[in-house]
């Protein structure tokens, strides 16, 4: 899918190859070295290396069950969305979703793209009912791009992260039922 972003480069959401794996990865690094919203910190996503990468690009190239997209601005990745299914059979109706943009890319509707393309992906498929996620409650960018797309909080995991700093930060759990209006 190709788009037009406000400063006027061009934007393609699709796919990522194996090729893409240096990419990806440069892009991954980069996000969890500017935010604290993301599970990874930025010590373990630089320990990842270019086969690690090729082996998870992979993975979903064999698992078309699950959906990984790049937000591919003029060859440059700036952001990642995946949605995994639950390997357990009686949670195989459950995706899990990830996402992230780099900052300097923040606030120019490429997390709305992303999620657009990914929902679209998950519509299609008639087993998958729900996504769902936890989201920092002090993501309050995120939380509201969610409720955008009609997900709904469900409730609070207290201190469900302790940060490297050691502070305490609760989940909030969101999910979004695909076969209701
Ligand atoms: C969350 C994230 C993916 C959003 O990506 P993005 O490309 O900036 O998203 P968009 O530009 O499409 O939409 C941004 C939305 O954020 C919301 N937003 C922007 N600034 C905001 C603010 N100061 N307060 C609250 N909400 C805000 C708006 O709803 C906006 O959508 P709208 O303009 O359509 O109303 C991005 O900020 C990010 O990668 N953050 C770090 C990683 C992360 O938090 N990932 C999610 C983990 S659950």
């Amino acid at each position: 899918m190709h788009h037009f972003l406000p400063n006027g480069k061009q934007l393609v959401i699709r796919q990522p190859g194996i090729a893409d794996a240096a990419g990806c990865l440069a892009c991954f690094q980069q996000f969890t070295g500017e935010t604290d919203f993301l599970l990874f910190t930025h010590e373990e996503a630089m320990k990842m290396d270019l086969k690690e990468e090729e082996g998870f690009i992979r993975s979903y190239l064999e698992r078309p069950e699950n959906l990984l997209l790049v937000a591919d601005v003029e060859g440059e990745i700036v952001g990642i969305f995946s949605l995994n299914r639950s390997r357990f059979k009686k949670q195989y109706h459950m995706a899990l979703m990830g996402l992230a943009v780099l900052h300097k890319y923040w606030n120019m509707g490429i997390g709305r793209r992303l999620l657009t393309a990914g929902i679209r992906w998950a519509e299609k498929h008639p087993q998958l009912t729900t996504i769902h996620f936890e989201v920092l409650a002090t993501n309050e960018r995120a939380i509201q791009l969610y409720r955008n797309f009609n997900f709904i909080e469900h409730g609070r995991i207290p201190k469900g992260i302790r940060q490297p700093n050691g502070d305490w930060v609760d989940l909030v759990v969101m999910s979004k039922n695909l076969k209701s209006a």
